[in-house]
């Protein structure tokens, strides 16, 4: 059993605050969130404590791990109290906004390891699994070239876009990691081009909603993601790996295999509602590979912080392809 602190109350600390809780391996220990309300709501619906400072959870002897689902702008700093009180962290994506902040959190966790698990719950949805595991075992042959297409149903608040850091950092950032950890090699170029066609408040905040990628591996291999903040179908996201000797997808998933076959027409059931919907199973599964790490069962793995810096190295590269609209080779820092 895995007692965890959870910081963060809002949308997603609440979905983890109830896996936490609910999950026969994990406990909620404790809850914290600037806003104490919040905090309370969600420690009161599972019985939890909620903590008053974030010095509380990390002087703490009944917590074994810390759960970072906070605003983004909070994680560099609760990533280095963690590593500082030899607490176990899983922290949601992204790192930081400033790469500078991500190489110094980097670095710390480099001196004084702790494990770290990065957010990144696409990886434990299981049609991407088994698209990745049939990669790995060389099914489809040597990759040649990946498809990923990621296109929300609708875009998120603009308060949210403002802070958000881009398209790329906050929504592809997902496709980014997903590409290394399908092909088990990096991506060594990429070209983002890229408008805004939906909303001007979002040409005002200087972000693209509508973009297209190509990454470019060093064995010669190409990736092209296709991302949109909106659909008006619903919650749009498959992959498609092409190789010497075959294919393999990861299909648009329905809410459920259901049709109709009636008359001239066959009447099929569409998209989940929006991403969260669509991934929502992802995230109790993210948690338990986590807790079943950190007791030692044999053949678990997750994404690492390293993986966080990897995926934030290439949005970084491909906001400056944006910027100059070209090519932009990318580089891979790591902690000394
Ligand atoms: N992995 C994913 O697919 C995924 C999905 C959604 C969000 N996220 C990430 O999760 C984070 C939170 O997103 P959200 O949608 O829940 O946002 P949100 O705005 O709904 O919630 C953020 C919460 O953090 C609290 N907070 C702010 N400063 C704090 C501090 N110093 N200590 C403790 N709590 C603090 C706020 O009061 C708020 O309750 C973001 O970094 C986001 O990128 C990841």
């Amino acid at each position: 059993m895995v007692r965890f602190a959870l910081f963060g109350a809002g949308f997603i600390g609440q979905v983890h605050g109830g896996n936490l809780a609910t999950h026969p391996h994990t406990r909620l220990q404790y809850v914290y969130d600037v806003n104490a309300e919040a905090a309370q709501r969600l420690a009161g619906r599972y019985g939890a404590n909620v903590a008053r400072s974030v010095e509380e959870i990390f002087g703490a002897e009944d917590v074994d791990a810390v759960l970072i689902a906070s605003s983004t702008n909070t994680h560099a700093d609760l990533l280095r109290a963690a590593i500082r009180a030899r607490k176990p962290v899983y922290c949601e994506k992204p790192i930081d906004m400033s790469l500078d902040r991500v190489k110094a959190v980097v670095q710390e966790a480099h001196d004084n390891p702790v494990p770290v698990m990065m957010g990144f719950s696409r990886r434990f949805d299981p049609n991407h699994r088994a698209l990745r595991e049939a990669v790995r075992a060389g099914e489809v042959g040597v990759v040649e070239m990946i498809h990923m297409v990621c296109r929300s149903a609708a875009p998120p608040p603009l308060s949210y876009i403002q802070v958000s850091g881009g398209q790329f950092r906050d929504q592809t950032i997902h496709m980014f990691d997903l590409l290394c950890w399908i092909a088990g090699q990096e991506p060594v170029e990429v070209y983002a081009t890229g408008s805004s066609m939906m909303d001007p408040a979002i040409t005002a905040a200087g972000d693209v909603d509508t973009s297209m990628l190509i990454l470019k591996f060093a064995d010669g291999a190409l990736c092209h993601i296709d991302n949109s903040r909106h659909t008006g179908y619903g919650y749009d996201e498959r992959i498609e790996v092409f190789g010497s000797q075959g294919l393999v997808e990861s299909r648009r998933k329905p809410v459920r295999e259901v049709a109709l076959y009636k008359g001239s027409k066959v009447v099929e059931e569409g998209m989940f509602a929006g991403w969260f919907e669509r991934m929502e199973p992802s995230f109790l599964l993210a948690v338990e590979a986590f807790a079943a790490a950190l007791e030692g069962r044999a053949g678990a793995e997750y994404p690492t912080l390293m993986d966080g810096l990897r995926a934030q190295m290439i949005a970084e590269a491909a906001v400056e392809s944006l910027k100059r609209n070209q090519p932009a080779p990318i580089e891979y820092w790591q902690p000394a």
